[in-house]
């Protein structure tokens, strides 16, 4: 009932996200009214306790698992803002590139065309359905491969890059970054540069929430942190990253990934609502305490998004160094 009834007060603030994502990117797939239905439907599943855990194959899963997540990411890539990135961490024409989680491709095909002419880029990542999904759109694209690769294990066989590409990445892996991030020096070229982008203070920043909402925000990421691995403030520990492991040349950058005020995009509002019920499918018992329980928080964090005088803003955090000598 309560996914039902959630579905038909989003249905329509969905059909304009994918419209105006679909008319800014000129994404060539269009969507049909099930797979819209299916891609809502993701919010609602009740999944285990800690997602982010070794499976019986051995193989490790991610918190934002669900089969429709190559399309959630697909349609939270924003070229523009991606490019200005990349341009900071100078990809440009001629470089070889690893792109470390690379989900469904989006972003590997548009770091690809900044390569051009005469560059590559290899996408790694775990998921074999993400993977083949990158293959069956950009596969064919000369320059571009895709891999399904575990990053949390060295990955020495693909060889050496002149940049290695990491973004949204770290921020599922608040215990595991520091060997992550070790594991990828190998490759690099001699004087291969290493790029870490992830976000901090993620989804704790809006003005002006009610308290008893900020309250329930907060304890979500803190439980997201204690049980799932998840780290809101991966952004700020990406320097330490590189200094600890002698990474010369050091820079670091700092932009707005969410800046929101004022009339609510369709997109925006689209990508917050799942992230929040995303997250709180793995915890509904915080919002026991919550006056009206969990639709009510929705409810009023619905109100308080469409409200023109919020403002809410989360910083990207960039990171870039050259391997460390020796
Ligand atoms: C939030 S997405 C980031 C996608 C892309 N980098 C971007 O900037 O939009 C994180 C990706 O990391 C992948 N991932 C998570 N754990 C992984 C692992 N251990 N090895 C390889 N990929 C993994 C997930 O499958 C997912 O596609």
């Amino acid at each position: 009932m309560h996914a039902n009834a959630a579905f038909w007060r989003q249905s329509s603030s969905v059909d304009n996200a994918y419209n105006h994502h679909l008319k800014k990117t000129m994404w060539p797939i269009r969507l049909n009214l099930l797979q819209k239905l299916q891609l809502m439907g993701y919010c609602f599943r009740d999944m285990p306790d800690d997602k982010h855990v070794e499976t019986d194959s051995g193989k490790k899963s991610y918190l934002m698992e669900s089969k429709d997540e190559a399309k959630r990411l697909d349609i939270k890539t924003d070229p523009d803002e991606l490019r200005q990135q990349a341009t900071w961490c100078n990809i440009r024409p001629g470089t070889k590139v690893l792109d470390v989680g690379c989900g469904p491709g989006r972003t590997t095909s548009i770091l690809h065309s900044m390569l051009q002419p005469g560059g590559s880029i290899v996408g790694v990542d775990f998921s074999e359905e993400r993977v083949s999904h990158a293959k069956r759109l950009f596969g064919n694209i000369p320059g571009v491969d895709f891999k399904v690769r575990d990053f949390t294990k060295p990955m020495d066989d693909l060889g050496s890059f002149d940049i290695v590409w990491v973004r949204f990445v770290l921020e599922y892996f608040k215990r595991e970054s520091p060997e992550i991030v070790r594991n990828l020096i190998s490759n690099l070229n001699p004087d291969g540069q290493l790029c870490l982008l992830d976000l901090d203070y993620n989804c704790l920043n809006h003005y002006e929430l009610p308290s008893r909402m900020n309250d329930i925000i907060h304890r979500f990421m803190e439980r997201l942190e204690e049980r799932h691995n998840f780290d809101p403030y991966a952004g700020r520990k990406l320097y330490s990253y590189l200094f600890d492991l002698g990474f010369r040349d050091i820079e670091m950058n700092l932009m707005a990934h969410h800046l929101i005020y004022g009339e609510i995009r369709p997109e925006d509002e689209f990508n917050w609502i799942k992230k929040l019920e995303v997250a709180s499918s793995h915890m509904r018992d915080i919002f026991n305490d919550y006056p009206g329980g969990y639709d009510a928080f929705f409810t009023d964090f619905k109100t308080f998004f469409h409200d023109p005088r919020r403002f809410t803003y989360t910083p990207i955090i960039m990171a870039r160094g050259k391997k460390p000598l020796g």
